[in-house]
């Protein structure tokens, strides 16, 4: 398909409903025309995480209005898009055929070429939207459900260098969260009690640290918070303001102290041919002491540092349908067998990661 190109994008593999406009023009340069983004935080907050089957429903009732508003921001009738995206995986399984079955509707009612696209591959492909970072560079993708380094040589090309072997860090930031009394999301109050504790107060463990390799596990530091704030309570009958900011702090530099020290690793594997660059998406790179220290990480290696902005590094449809974009260049549409893949790594060459968090086995 000749570029200038314009995708409708879907997303619906966890608990936020979504459908974007893109045009990429001849030179590769994307504009989103619209990006609208439908939560269900308030579905889920009574059962402390996500519930598959609430979620999967909520988005069948919300894809179609979603498509509609986000037809209607970028002001284009859907006859005029040149083609359909659409998240085939990974992901809840409910979900993710919600909008496989949404896309494929759109497709066969206009005659549109559909694309299944990699949730993973719209994450690590978000630089190129936002800032056109040339291939091959490093992505470091940490949220509630990933973590995982990549490095991204082209629209289809990533070798998965290393990630989480149990949590993700934002699932361990809610968890801590959950443990210390403070509210969800877990990510922002553990990062505004930090700013008024003490990370040294307590001396919470740097897991794999000394392990070769770019693993990681954020799953015994969560522990030995549960440990310490046992200790506290069962000592005092309670904690104290003062004891949630620092253990909020602790907790938070054990997690910046792992991903810089492993970014430092993926960098080893990160060829020295041309300028290099640190790219990092999802929610936890809202996280201003993880941004800090990953950029002081890509300036030690002399590389550009790229985060893009936050409602492109969460989960949007803006960026499946600008992978789509890219990938279509290089590969048919998909017909009507395609189905949804709840598992579906980005790297298929390495073994699948152990663990799973909240959207699942961590592909
Ligand atoms: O990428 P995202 O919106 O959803 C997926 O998990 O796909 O990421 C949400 C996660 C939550 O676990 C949340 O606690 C975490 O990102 N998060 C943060 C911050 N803001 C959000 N973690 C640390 N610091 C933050 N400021
Ligand atoms: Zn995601």
């Amino acid at each position: 398909m000749p570029q200038p190109v314009t995708l409708l994008g879907l997303e619906s593999s966890c608990d936020d409903t979504a459908a974007a406009v893109v045009r990429v023009d001849k030179h590769g340069k994307a504009v989103v025309l619209a990006s609208v983004v439908a939560g269900q935080t308030d579905l889920h907050a009574a059962f402390g995480g996500v519930v598959p089957e609430i979620a999967a429903r909520a988005h069948a009732e919300k894809l179609d209005l979603c498509v509609e508003q986000a037809l209607a921001q970028a002001d284009m009738p859907l006859g005029d898009v040149d083609a359909i995206a659409v998240t085939a995986g990974p992901g809840l399984i409910g979900g993710v055929v919600s909008g496989v079955m949404c896309a494929k509707g759109l497709s066969a009612a206009t005659g549109k070429p559909l694309y299944g696209v990699n949730h993973l591959a719209g994450h690590a492909l978000t630089p190129r939207l936002t800032d056109q970072v040339p291939y091959p560079y490093l992505m470091l993708l940490v949220s509630g459900g990933h973590c995982q380094f990549l490095l991204v040589s082209g629209p289809d090309d990533f070798s998965r260098l290393g990630g989480t072997i149990d949590d993700a860090p934002g699932e361990a930031f809610d968890k801590v969260a959950r443990l210390i009394g403070l509210p969800q999301p877990g990510g922002p109050s553990i990062e505004t009690a930090a700013r008024s504790g003490d990370a040294k107060r307590f001396a919470f463990p740097r897991p794999l640290m000394d392990r070769d390799s770019c693993d990681m596990s954020f799953s015994g530091l969560k522990t030995a918070v549960l440990r310490t704030r046992d200790t506290l309570v069962a000592a005092q009958e309670g904690l104290s303001v003062q004891d949630q900011s620092d253990l909020a702090a602790g907790f938070q530099a054990a997690v910046v102290d792992v991903l810089a020290a492993k970014t430092r690793r993926a960098f080893e594997a990160y060829p020295q041919t041309g300028a290099r660059s640190l790219c990092v998406a999802g929610g936890v790179a809202a996280n201003q002491s993880v941004r800090h220290a990953l950029e002081g990480v890509a300036a030690e290696f002399d590389a550009a540092f790229v985060a893009p902005p936050l409602n492109l590094c969460t989960d949007n449809a803006a960026m499946i349908a600008y992978a789509a974009a890219e990938q279509l260049q290089l590969r048919a549409p998909d017909d009507f067998t395609l189905s949804a893949r709840p598992r579906w790594p980005l790297d298929t060459v390495q073994p699948s990661m152990l663990g799973s968090g909240k959207k699942g086995a961590k592909a």
